[in-house]
């Protein structure tokens, strides 16, 4: 597809973030070289679960390779995709689609471009080789450390006998993958020239690190951004702002979804560029992206109301909510949640 046919698709814009309705191959094939000076996304990590066929089955409540869970006590669980029912073809699909998905973007890149990328224990050993076949450098691995209810089970229907038994770890922690594009000449060069080449510290004294401490997303972030994929600001906060090292440039994610990395990075200062296939998603970013952006700003905002009111104890900040939150990152301030 050319940019003028990718330019004609539906888009949205909000302050510095630009959010198109497209394919991510397609809309990758028409964009410029040398545009993009990092990535931070969260693609479907099995690829199935967010085909057609799977998000309509996922809609019909009939499962397939989403695992929808009982209602209990009338609180209901969100649908989770299963990794392990995924087939040989499956996983020779996931490699294609890598690498595939990894050649297109090479050229938009510029160099030293950092590309993170979130996946799963299951699967992360696929992405990785595809990308690093498509040409990226592997970095390491950024770890968001998040306690889910995910495995640690018994074996089904064997509880009793197999008491001391967890058939799969608890999951504890989430791979985000990080490659870059290789640098033309030194860091400093790269720097210089292309603003990238590096990872942008979250304050003078402290580098960044490759653990981020996160919670699971919260009930009042996916009110506002009801995706089942939807990750916390807090966590894409530190992270969006540690993916451009001088804090200039723009911030891709090919497959936005909410729109929720977008949000992060209006929310801590940078220009970002979304993309999103499914028309429900791209019509919930339009919504959700505002709102998860002003998170934070509005709790300090009410606060900043209720201390002139009075209702505010002197010395007291945020709410305790809003300590665990994290808040607004602020334009280029460092969010303090990197652990
Ligand atoms: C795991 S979700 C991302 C959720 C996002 N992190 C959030 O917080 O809302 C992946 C998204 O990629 C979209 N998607 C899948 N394949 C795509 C493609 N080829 N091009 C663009 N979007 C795609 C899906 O519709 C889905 O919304």
């Amino acid at each position: 597809m050319s940019r003028a046919t990718a330019d004609r698709r539906p888009s949205f814009s909000y302050g510095r973030a630009v959010l198109h309705h497209c394919d991510c191959l397609e809309w990758l094939r028409g964009e410029p070289a040398s545009s993009i000076h990092a990535v931070v996304t969260d693609p479907p990590y099995g690829l199935s679960e967010y085909s057609p066929e799977q998000q309509r089955k996922l809609r019909s409540r009939r499962g397939g390779v989403w695992r929808i869970p009982p209602a209990f006590d009338g609180a209901e669980r969100s649908p989770l995709p299963r990794f392990t029912v995924l087939t040989a073809e499956d996983l020779a699909a996931l490699d294609r689609f890598f690498f595939e998905w990894g050649r297109a973007l090479m050229p938009a890149l510029v160099p030293g471009a950092n590309v993170v990328v979130a996946s799963h224990p299951l699967v992360s050993f696929i992405v990785a080789g595809a990308l690093a076949r498509a040409g990226l450098e592997r970095r390491g691995e950024i770890v968001r450390l998040v306690m889910t209810m995910r495995g640690g089970d018994r074996p089904k229907a064997a509880h009793e006998e197999f008491a001391g038994v967890s058939v799969m770890p608890r999951s504890m922690w989430e791979p985000w993958l990080l490659f870059r594009k290789r640098l033309q000449g030194r860091a400093q060069d790269n720097l210089r020239r292309w603003k990238t080449g590096g990872l942008r510290r979250p304050s003078d004294d402290k580098p960044f690190g490759d653990v981020i401490r996160s919670a699971p997303t919260h009930k009042s972030e996916r009110e506002l951004a009801p995706h089942p994929s939807l990750k916390p600001q807090r966590f894409l906060r530190a992270l969006v702002r540690g993916v451009l090292p001088l804090g200039e440039g723009v911030v891709l994610d090919p497959f936005a979804g909410s729109g929720s990395t977008l949000a992060a990075a209006e929310a801590v200062g940078y220009a970002s560029i979304g993309v999103e296939r499914d028309p429900r998603y791209f019509a919930l970013a339009r919504s959700a992206i505002p709102r998860l952006a002003a998170l934070g700003s509005e709790r300090s905002e009410r606060e900043r109301s209720e201390r002139r009111a009075g209702t505010v104890r002197p010395g007291r900040g945020r709410s305790e909510r809003g300590r665990r939150e994290g808040g607004r990152a602020g334009r280029g301030r460092a969010p303090a949640v990197q652990s």
